[in-house]
């Protein structure tokens, strides 16, 4: 698949959160415990894709300096809310696509991550992105991109395998369903579901050997059909 962008853009354009499995505060602070607890400091952090700022402003008192970069106009109208809601001085927020959002930096990053994000660009948007971030990135600072569907687990969890009340013919019908939807998305050369895009752990790891990163892989907490991934140089 390689039409990543517009079609992105498009469904983005008037969404206002970022579609996490709960929304209560309670839920999203504990989501982004487990984050800071990955992105283990720094001073200054990009959020890249950073939608209502859902997870952005609980890192806030973390950091000096952020900046939260998201095409979507309509979550950054929402991430402004919030961040004016919660007092957060420290957060500048910036329009921008994976494309654009480099000649827009006036300083490097501690930290430059994304949660829910690399789903929606393709291997070689996320080779580009890796590219381009290393250049904006500190010494000793790392890339930390959260919650990436996991192309192993995600076909699973999809059939149910994963649910409490699931049964052999439940999976029968759901593998049924998804592969006829699997096959009518690659006819229409479209997205087959609004997650984005799975993609394999051991892809990701050689973009971020390329260019001179080791990566750690973790499990999501709150997911179990997504990891993290987390680049350092040595
Ligand atoms: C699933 S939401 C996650 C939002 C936020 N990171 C969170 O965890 O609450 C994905 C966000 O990424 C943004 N996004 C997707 N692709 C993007 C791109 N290429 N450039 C900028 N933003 C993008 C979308 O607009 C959306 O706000």
């Amino acid at each position: 698949m390689s039409k990543s962008k517009n079609v992105w853009k498009d469904f983005f354009k008037d969404k206002k959160h970022g579609g996490h499995r709960y929304s209560s505060e309670e839920f999203l602070s504990m989501e982004a415990r487990e984050k800071l607890f990955h992105l283990e400091g720094g001073r200054t952090l990009l959020d890249f894709g950073c939608g209502a700022a859902e997870l952005l402003t609980y890192y806030a008192p973390e950091y000096e300096q952020l900046l939260g970069v998201d095409f979507s106009e309509s979550m950054l109208k929402e991430a402004s809310k919030r961040i004016e809601k919660k007092k957060c001085q420290n957060i500048d927020l910036l329009l921008a696509d994976h494309e654009t959002l480099w000649d827009n930096l006036h300083f490097n990053f501690d930290r430059i991550t994304a949660a829910g994000v690399i789903q929606y660009l393709t291997f070689q948007e996320i080779d580009k992105f890796i590219s381009d971030a290393s250049k904006h990135l500190n010494k000793d600072g790392k890339i930390v991109l959260f919650d990436i569907l996991d192309s192993r687990l995600y076909p699973l969890w999809k059939i149910g395998l994963f649910s409490q009340n699931t049964n052999g013919l439940r999976i029968l019908c759901k593998t049924g369903f998804e592969f006829r939807t699997a096959v009518s998305a690659r006819l229409k050369n479209s997205p087959k579901d609004i997650l984005g895009f799975a993609h394999n752990p051991y892809t990701i790891e050689k973009i971020a050997n390329k260019h001179g990163f080791k990566m750690i892989c973790v499990r999501s907490m709150y997911y179990e059909y997504k990891y993290h991934t987390i680049m350092f140089r040595t």
